[in-house]
């Protein structure tokens, strides 16, 4: 979910409808905003789209503070009266909240004993009845009393009629910013919100809270303790996050790579020495050395990345390396040695799956390094070091960029790790112009945009796609799955090439496609193998394989052919086709490319 508030001169509702679209990534089954006037809250909200909202926000919406909120259902189903903000029962108070409110049974059930009576089915609605209930003429003082008895995580913004002009915000275990302008404050959480108005900011840390007004913010703790933190400037500009003529953002996205992955590369290649340059990781070389295993956990697109690193990490370094789901980590009890070193890769940086399996790894005395995209966010912050990707802000909900610049940061890092042990400095040199050479491939294959698209004519119509790949290739493969899925609703398993025959062979007849991932590389006639399995089946092949492979075109149905580049460096090349025939099914079947159904790009939940 995403949540926005502003204070200031301006008329907020139109101020509250643009930050909650840049926010309708976050979540968007609904949305709705509450308003200040002169007498009362004005509380607008719906089911939908941002734009289903505008549509019946009326011109009378006066004011000048107020709150706002696009949701991703979690407790109650997706309708018009669990949609945020909610109200207390006098209608004085409004609420918009991320997270779930985990004792909220209890705490409903005890406020309707006094006799307060509940309209929706979220846990959310206990929030505005419990301020209602300690409120005493001093909002902040009710909102830290109510947060006292809550168990469960929070971003929330509350106004109170009574005290026109001020926004309470706070924070447990979902983000949230204030935006600090001239004469005007914002609040919400992530600044995509706010850039519009100021590039200053200041982020909460979890059990803070925040009274603002159009002039001033205090921050204080469930204590009541005053806290100083300091100002940070974003360094981007609202074009990053415009679609720059490009039909959605996924596409842009798409063809943003050569840039986006340069600008991971930027200042950390060093041709010299030979090696990698990554000073955040705030590891001495003796450190590094000492290393003896690598894990990485993430979830979705980055686990998949994160796949990538670890089998790279291995081949080039020899240091034992594996990727596990946040999910499933948190909730192991798995050991925790001292000579590991942990990555958590992850493009929002608020994941709730891998923040909460950072935060078990480092109760054990992990050391947890962030693979981050967004500066600032809380897997950044609370990491004992790490790499920004520099993706850029990342608006599709379906990963594309984030994936190769997070790709980019471990090729990075294996590099610095291989030439620390048993790679040569010829090696490292090759390596290091590989890598550098890599933006220019990827814009050789955006070229093959329209042959792409005609592919996806072609096949959009299947129910079931398999995606195959081996080494490298197979999280690629993983990854290409998870895109079509995502975006055009088809069927598709990602599977190792080498395992089909262990059972999703099954599958195959005249009417599933396998998309084969069949480079030339040391598996290249293993994979050949596994295709004239398939064929031996009827099953049509698309093939993505080095250009020139005519024993591969000669059994595939039809080929994406790509540039050559040294056997390790292939996922980046092969993703691209992968990403575009993902987006080119969704585009032939209607979808709605950047905000699929049931989604959200940033998952604050578990
Ligand atoms: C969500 C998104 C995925 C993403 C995953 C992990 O489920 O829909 O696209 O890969 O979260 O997100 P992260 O921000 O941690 O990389």
């Amino acid at each position: 979910c995403g949540i926005v508030g502003y204070c200031g001169p301006k008329s907020v509702t139109p101020i509250l409808l643009d930050g909650l679209k840049r926010l309708e990534y976050r979540g968007y089954d609904s949305a709705g905003i509450a308003v200040e006037g002169s007498d009362a809250i004005k509380v607008i909200k719906r089911t939908g789209k941002i734009q289903d909202l505008r549509a019946i926000v009326s011109v009378n919406l006066e004011g000048h503070c107020g709150i706002g909120h696009t949701r991703w259902a979690t407790h109650g189903g997706v309708t018009d009266i669990n949609a945020h903000p909610h109200l207390d029962a006098s209608g004085k108070i409004a609420v918009v909240h991320n997270g779930i409110i985990e004792n909220y049974t209890a705490l409903k059930a005890s406020l309707e004993k006094q006799g307060v009576h509940f309209v929706s089915e979220t846990d959310s609605e206990v929030l505005p009845h419990l301020i209602a209930y300690y409120y005493q003429g001093d909002l902040e003082k009710a909102v830290r009393q109510a947060l006292r008895q809550v168990k469960g995580t929070y971003g929330i913004a509350v106004i109170h009629l009574d005290e026109p002009g001020r926004i309470v915000g706070a924070r447990y275990g979902s983000p949230l910013v204030i935006g600090v302008g001239d004469g005007e404050m914002l609040l919400a959480s992530d600044v995509t919100a706010m850039i519009a108005h100021t590039k200053q900011v200041v982020y909460l840390e979890d059990g803070e809270l925040v009274s603002l007004t159009k002039d001033t913010y205090t921050i204080t703790d469930l204590n009541d303790q005053q806290v100083d933190k300091q100002v940070d400037e974003i360094q981007w500009d609202l074009e990053a996050i415009e679609k720059e003529g490009f039909a959605c953002f996924m596409e842009k996205e798409i063809f943003e790579q050569p840039e986006s992955i340069a600008r991971t590369l930027s200042g950390r290649l060093d041709l010299e020495y030979a090696t990698g340059k990554l000073g955040g990781l705030n590891m001495t070389s003796r450190e590094l050395l000492a290393v003896k295993r690598i894990k990485i956990v993430a979830a979705g697109t980055s686990w998949h990345a994160g796949l990538v690193g670890a089998y790279l990490i291995e081949t080039l370094a020899r240091i034992p390396a594996s990727a596990e789901l946040s999910s499933e980590l948190r909730y192991r009890n798995s050991v925790v040695e001292p000579d590991t070193i942990y990555f958590a890769v992850t493009q929002s940086g608020e994941t709730a799956d891998t923040l909460y399996a950072m935060r078990e790894l480092k109760r054990k005395g992990a050391r947890v390094l962030g693979i981050c995209n967004v500066v600032g966010s809380t897997i950044a912050r609370e990491s004992d070091g790490g790499v920004y990707t520099h993706a850029g802000p990342e608006i599709a909900v379906a990963s594309t960029k984030a994936f190769t610049s997070q790709l980019a940061v471990f090729y990075v890092f294996a590099l610095l790790m291989a030439r620390m042990r048993d790679m040569s400095v010829s090696a490292g040199q090759r390596f290091v112009k590989e890598l550098q050479g890599i933006p220019e491939k990827v814009r050789e294959v955006l070229k093959q945009r329209d042959h792409i698209q005609a592919l996806a004519k072609k096949y959009y119509k299947a129910r079931d796609f398999l995606f195959l790949g081996r080494g490298l290739e197979y999280p690629v493969a993983l990854e290409g799955a998870l895109k079509l899925k995502e975006i055009s609703y088809i069927h598709a398993e990602g599977y190792s090439a080498g395992e089909i025959k262990h059972g999703p062979i099954a599958l195959v007849n005249e009417e599933t496609p396998s998309v084969f991932l069949v480079p030339r590389d040391y598996l290249r006639e293993k994979v050949i193998s596994n295709m004239k399995e398939i064929k031996a089946r009827k099953g049509p092949i698309i093939a993505l394989c080095t250009e020139g492979d005519a024993e591969v075109a000669a059994i595939a149905d039809d080929i994406i052919p790509v540039p050559a580049v040294d056997e390790l460096f292939y996922p980046f090349i092969l993703i691209i086709p992968l990403q575009l025939f993902a987006y080119f099914c969704a585009l032939e079947l209607g979808r709605d490319v950047d905000q699929p159904r049931n989604l959200a790009k940033s998952v604050t939940v578990e």
